[in-house]
């Protein structure tokens, strides 16, 4: 009798959870995420019961927050059972012949593909692929046992017909890299567009009131939804961290 609730005792205490801090979702990414930008990742804590850090800057590259250091800082600060959003591609494209812009990744997608550019100087400089620079940082942050979620950019108000144009080649390689390093991949792209196809063309244009890549508040807001329902349909750890918000946002799984 005795031994019998001892033991239930020792097993109830050793069963207690270890007072582990909450998990934190950090976010990398460009304009359309930033918060100075009113991008998307100030709308996203709303639907998770996790703090949300979002570290997105505008303007940047995979390659350029590389290069300022800005995944380093990410790596180093990401504990274990953290997780990352990854989202790049508006600013990876070519600069085209002129000088390098400091963002544009080598053409292709393979991890070694690399290109020589040179800077208004002149000065040679060799670049990566996006698949490289995205590879590298999930794999760094496997490293430190964060979890990594890449994610797919966000469509242009571009539409071709009823539906959104196809997506830029930047989306194929996440997924790509999502694929070759293991983690969960978010199409946001695609659920994005699935999103703005419910709401139709013409309130979605309300959504860009300055250009065709940056969002209104309402429309980050859409945004923000359409990653949730493309976690929620998707095998990321992060969905069980999704709220009641979250879980009713609109749309099916693609
Ligand atoms: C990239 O290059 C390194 C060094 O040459 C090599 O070990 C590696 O297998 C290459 N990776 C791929 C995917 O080709
Ligand atoms: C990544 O996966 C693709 C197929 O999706 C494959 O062709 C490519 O070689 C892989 N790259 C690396 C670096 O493993």
């Amino acid at each position: 009798m005795f031994t019998s609730s001892f033991l239930a005792l020792a097993l109830a205490f050793y069963s207690l959870p270890q007072h582990a801090a909450a998990a934190t979702v950090y976010m990398a990414g460009d304009s359309t995420m930033a918060t100075s930008g009113g991008g998307w990742g100030s709308y996203l804590g709303q639907y998770l019961s996790l703090s949300v850090v979002n570290n997105a800057v505008a303007g940047r590259s995979a390659r350029s927050y590389t290069d300022e250091g800005r995944f380093t800082t990410l790596i180093n600060k990401a504990a274990s059972g953290d997780f990352v959003i990854i989202e790049f591609g508006h600013n990876d494209g070519s600069a085209g012949s002129g000088a390098d812009n400091g963002r544009q990744d080598a053409y292709s997608d393979g991890y070694n593909d690399t290109n020589v550019v040179y800077d208004s100087s002149g000065k040679a400089i060799t670049i990566h692929s996006f698949n490289y620079y995205i590879e590298n940082a999930v794999r760094s942050l496997q490293d430190k046992g964060a979890i990594p979620i890449v994610s797919s950019q966000t469509p242009n108000n571009g539409w071709t017909g009823n539906s959104i144009s196809d997506p830029p080649r930047f989306v194929a390689y996440a997924a790509e890299v999502a694929g070759n390093t293991s983690v969960a991949y978010v199409d946001h792209y695609r659920y994005v567009a699935q999103a703005y196809e419910a709401i139709g063309e013409s309130t979605v244009n309300t959504y860009f009131p300055n250009d065709h890549t940056h969002t209104s508040a309402a429309g980050a807001n859409v945004v923000a939804q359409a990653f949730v329902r493309g976690l929620l349909c998707g095998d990321s750890q992060l969905k069980s961290h999704v709220n009641s918000a979250g879980k009713g946002v609109p749309n099916g799984c693609l």
